[in-house]
């Protein structure tokens, strides 16, 4: 019988989860629950590169659980779990450094991105793709889906996983490591925010996917528009309000506000109120779902358990794959 496709991914616990996590990672990770073995976590041990608020760290982690499960996380199908829940993810990272390239690592552009935004230069910050890559090969992941902004991790993950296979492995014994593939979504690949920028939370332009209504209503207002008149055409090419109207409408709904752009004779204001509307409708039921886990106390702790007991049973054989392959 044919093994099923390993799955994997990972989201930091660092604030509150926006609409670009959702269309960029949550929502095809959950699409891909039925078509393998999904194993999705909570990357806190990452998060500590930003957050030194362990009351923080502690609730962010849970919540972003919640949203997951809220969002369409099934447990029966896929494995929930915390990063450091499976602490041989940094002795892995302590192998794989010993044939990482400084060098390699002085090309992320994560790392030079949060440098220049004023993060202090720690050596977790720049030594971040490695434990990743630890993360992914720790469970002979064959597919990671990410947005963008995670490709170049997933190139170093391959690049450190062949290192490890050139410099151990043997013919005989074949590879140590399994080379994974990244699945980036085209039409969602880079969500952009309400300033037109890739939405994230360190640029302050998010709209979040729990938000109240008061607050989404005001973030969705406040899109960047240029100054056209409200009676000209306007081009849907290059509109932020299209862009996400084009995530949560029906491809007739986006074909009619594309064409009243052209036309000219109704206002950005009104498009936004479209825009907010269907964005709101869009995510009710995850709202109702949200509500519902919050009512049973247990549920989330209960799904996290379980997903550590499954993420450690498989470390715990790559591991041993590992350690034996290196000498230790
Ligand atoms: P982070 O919040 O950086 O941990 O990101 C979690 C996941 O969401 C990663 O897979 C990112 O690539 C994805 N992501 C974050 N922001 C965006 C965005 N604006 N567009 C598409 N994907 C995104
Ligand atoms: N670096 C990822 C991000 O910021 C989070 C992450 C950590 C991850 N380890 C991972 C994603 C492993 C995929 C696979 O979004």
């Amino acid at each position: 019988m044919k093994k099923p496709m390993r799955i994997l991914s990972g989201i930091q616990p660092s604030g509150i989860l926006h609409i670009g996590n959702y269309f960029g990672m949550m929502r095809p990770a959950i699409a891909l629950q039925d078509e393998g073995e999904a194993l999705y976590f909570i990357a806190d041990y990452h998060a500590l590169t930003s957050l030194r608020d362990p009351i923080a760290l502690r609730e962010n982690s849970r919540r972003v659980a919640l949203d997951f499960l809220a969002c369409g996380l099934n447990p029966d199908k896929a494995a929930l779990f915390l990063q450091s829940d499976v602490p041989q993810v940094t002795e892995l990272a302590w192998i794989l450094s010993t044939v990482t390239p400084v060098s390699r690592l002085e090309l992320a552009h994560s790392y030079k991105d949060k440098v220049a935004r004023g993060a202090a230069a720690a050596a977790g910050l720049f030594t971040y793709p490695v434990l990743m890559a630890a993360d992914i090969l720790i469970y002979d992941s064959d597919i990671v889906p990410v947005g963008k902004d995670q490709k170049q991790h997933i190139e170093i993950t391959r690049d450190i996983a062949a290192r490890i296979n050139e410099t151990f492995g043997s013919a005989r014994k074949g590879p140590i490591l399994k080379l994974p593939e990244p699945r980036i979504q085209k039409q969602t690949e880079v969500v952009p925010g309400i300033d037109g920028q890739k939405m994230s939370k360190s640029y302050g332009n998010t709209i979040d996917i729990f938000g109240d209504e008061k607050e989404t209503r005001k973030r969705v207002m406040s899109i960047v528009t240029d100054s056209t008149l409200v009676e000209a055409p306007k081009n849907p090419d290059a509109s932020t309000i299209m862009q996400l109207y084009g995530l949560v409408a029906s491809k007739d709904e986006v074909q009619e506000m594309r064409e009243q752009f052209r036309k000219g004779g109704r206002g950005y204001g009104d498009f936004k109120k479209q825009l907010f509307e269907k964005l709101w409708d869009y995510f009710a039921p995850m709202r109702k779902r949200r509500d519902e886990i919050l009512r049973d106390k247990n549920y989330i702790d209960d799904v996290l358990e379980r997903g550590a007991r499954r993420a450690n049973a498989i470390a715990h054989e790559v591991m041993k794959r590992v350690r034996a392959a290196v000498g230790l």
